[in-house]
């Protein structure tokens, strides 16, 4: 995957507005700095192009200014660099790059000036340059805040905390018996905040993973929950009370069969049927949960990609 994200820094860079020069010296010829700003994020081994104006907080980012230049009037001067990070920080250097990171998401405009001494004798020229970009929280965890009891047949609202800046894209499918499903897709759902609440109702008894797929414009968690599912009260009560059929009929027919003459032995038939019956009430009600299409196709990459670890309830 890694390297996947690395040939994509050949995608043609954002090119920044062109910068103005100021000259002091009205007879110089170089009226212009032309150039743009392109951004980088580094994560492990791989090196994503940021070309929206989206960074990643926390993420070592350098930010390298490239000259155009085609007619090589610059090819002998002396450049500096002011770098203004919009958060507080000013770094200076006479490299076109600069390394840093955003500890914070937010808005932040970050500007340039850029001084060129072509000789040593004329006064040097400036250029100003400025890109708004917007720091977003990759996403790392998803961590379920409750219930922490599932029951069949029950109606339930499963909460979680997502940790990454919103927007979020949410795709997420439960799969019963942890059964994976290749026919199934997820259920896509956009998220405005940190918490994410789904709805399902459980089918079946046992362990069910839920699937869950979580993206904004600049990273990607997939992660997947085992859940345990038991049966429901109600379906203990109805046990309960199947078995006390079983019983009363039992003493009945017990009973029954100590004053009655022989011949009424069907009645132990009608008895038993009767418990059957009851057990049927215990089967589990149908419920259905439909999954849409999922968007999954036409995700833009590069996204910082995290796996969450797997949980059990
Ligand atoms: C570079 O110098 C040439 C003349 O030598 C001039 O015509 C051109 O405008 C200059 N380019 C810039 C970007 O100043
Ligand atoms: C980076 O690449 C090296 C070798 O190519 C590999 O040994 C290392 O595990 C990689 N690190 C990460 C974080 O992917
Ligand atoms: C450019 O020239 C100014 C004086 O005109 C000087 O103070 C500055 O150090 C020079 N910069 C470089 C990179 O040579
Ligand atoms: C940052 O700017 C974007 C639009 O560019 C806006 O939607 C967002 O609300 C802003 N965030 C903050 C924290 O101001
Ligand atoms: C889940 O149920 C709660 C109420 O229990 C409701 O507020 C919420 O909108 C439901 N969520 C979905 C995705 O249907």
């Amino acid at each position: 995957m890694a390297r996947n994200l690395v040939s994509w820094i050949s995608v043609v860079p954002l090119l920044i507005l062109l910068g103005v020069a100021v000259t002091t010296d009205p007879l110089t010829e170089l009226e212009n700095i032309a150039g743009k700003l392109v951004f980088y994020q580094m994560e492990g081994n791989a090196t994503y192009v940021r070309d929206t104006g989206e960074l990643a907080s926390e993420v070592p980012t350098e930010t390298m200014f490239e000259l155009f230049d085609p007619q090589k009037n610059f090819s002998t001067a002396k450049f500096t660099y002011t770098w203004d990070l919009g958060n507080g920080e000013v770094i200076k250097g006479t490299e076109p790059v600069v390394r840093y990171h955003y500890s914070e998401s937010g808005n932040y405009t970050l500007r340039l000036k850029v001084g060129v001494n072509v000789t040593k004798y004329t006064p040097p020229i400036t250029g100003d340059y400025s890109m708004d970009v917007q720091v977003l929280d990759a996403i790392k965890h998803i961590e379920l805040k409750g219930p922490s009891d599932y029951q069949v047949s029950q109606k339930t609202s499963l909460a979680f905390h997502v940790d990454g800046s919103p927007p979020m894209c949410v795709c997420w499918r439960f799969l019963p018996n942890c059964v994976p499903d290749m026919t199934e897709d997820c259920t896509l759902t956009m998220l405005y905040e940190n918490t994410l609440r789904l709805n399902h109702t459980f089918t079946s008894t046992g362990f069910h993973c839920l699937e869950i797929s979580v993206r904004n414009d600049i990273s990607k968690l997939q992660t997947s929950f085992s859940l345990y599912v038991r049966r429901s009260n109600n379906t203990h009560m109805f046990f309960i009370l199947s078995c006390a059929a079983i019983l009363v009929a039992t003493f009945t027919f017990i009973i029954v069969i100590a004053c009655l003459p022989r011949h009424h032995n069907k009645l132990q038939i009608a008895s038993s049927s009767n418990a059957v019956f009851w057990k049927n009430e215990n089967t589990d009600d149908q419920s259905s949960i439909l999954f849409n299409f999922t968007a999954g196709k036409a995700e833009k990459e590069p996204l910082l990609l995290h796996y969450g670890t797997q949980y059990t309830s």
